[in-house]
């Protein structure tokens, strides 16, 4: 599969094997040299026209850990700030030679629409409200690493779903795996149509804290907000807000994950970042082999050999 553009065009098979990928480059970085030369030669342009700390730095490592050559490009330091289109700035970045293009855009489709202007790999960092597909990733990544499955599993996302792309991957992908999906929100805050969304919804998170295996708490992102959809942050936090006493409610095998950026004492209160249930900073550990493992996919000529390192031509 060379582009990866969403969760929808992933088989459960598909996903299943790019994260049997991730676990083998999870193995290379625990070793003291963490490099594999598996893309040596290979061009990667990291194109972020949306700001990103997490995701840009991963794949940025996850590119240089394969050993590929990586350029990085910032739509507020180029000629797109002169008025240069974007079907220009990517033929332009094409014609210099590249291999893949990691495009992250606040524009739905921006990634497909790239795949008939380029012959590279586009790989989506994240679309407008559409898809995030490595992060659903990591976070099967990471739920299959502390659970061992995803099969059954209760897991709620809750917060701003409308303007969420992490909620749109992560539905589609954890119930790929067999989890259930709930859906947490005030009404303001969830899509007009849920229609083909194969999920529960519910507009009280205390109704369903007890149940859970999983919260998924998502950022109000009121850069994607036009009107305003929320009373006062105040009022959010207290009836949708992980404060510490609702923690108490959690089970105590229950986990708990953010996408970050999380911004404390609105959607997640600060004692509870600091929770022993938390797996935020599991999620950002694996978000390096998981992007290795989409990038190797896309970009690699073979099977991947984790004894050399290397790649075998199949
Ligand atoms: C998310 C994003 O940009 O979609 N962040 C991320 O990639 N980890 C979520 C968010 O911005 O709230």
């Amino acid at each position: 599969m060379k582009h990866l553009l969403s969760i929808a065009d992933l088989s459960a098979d598909d996903l299943h094997h790019l994260l049997d990928l991730a676990a083998d480059f999870s193995q290379i970085q625990q070793r003291e040299i963490k490099k594999v030369p598996a893309l040596r030669g290979r061009t990667i342009v990291l194109a972020f026209f949306e700001d990103s700390t997490r995701t840009r730095l991963s794949f940025d490592l996850a590119a240089r850990r394969l050993s590929a050559d990586v350029v990085n490009f910032t739509a507020g330091s180029s000629s797109v700030k002169k008025g240069e289109s974007l079907r220009d700035t990517i033929e332009t970045i094409t014609a210099m030679g590249i291999d893949g293009i990691v495009v992250r855009h606040a524009s739905s489709g921006v990634p497909n629409q790239i795949t008939q202007w380029t012959d590279a790999a586009v790989i989506n960092a994240g679309d407008g409200w559409h898809q995030h597909p490595t992060q659903a990733l990591l976070d099967c990544y990471t739920l299959q690493q502390h659970f061992g499955s995803l099969e059954g599993k209760q897991i709620a996302l809750c917060g701003d779903i409308q303007h969420s792309r992490v909620a749109r991957s992560n539905v589609d992908a954890f119930t790929k795996l067999g989890a259930q999906v709930t859906l947490v929100a005030p009404r303001t805050l969830l899509p007009a149509s849920l229609e083909g969304w194969p999920v529960g919804v519910e507009t009280h998170l205390d109704h369903v804290l007890g149940d859970l295996d999983v919260l998924y708490v998502l950022r109000i992102q009121r850069e994607r907000m036009g009107d305003s959809l929320l009373p006062t942050v105040r009022e959010y936090r207290t009836q949708f807000g992980l404060t510490p006493e609702r923690a108490t409610r959690l089970r105590p095998d229950a986990v708990i994950m953010h996408p970050g950026p999380m911004i404390r004492g609105v959607e997640i209160d600060p004692e509870v970042t600091e929770d022993r249930r938390s797996l935020v900073l599991d999620q950002v550990t694996n978000g390096v082999p998981v992007r290795m493992a989409v990038l190797f996919n896309s970009l690699g000529p073979g099977q991947f050999t984790p004894v050399d390192g290397g790649v075998s031509e199949q």
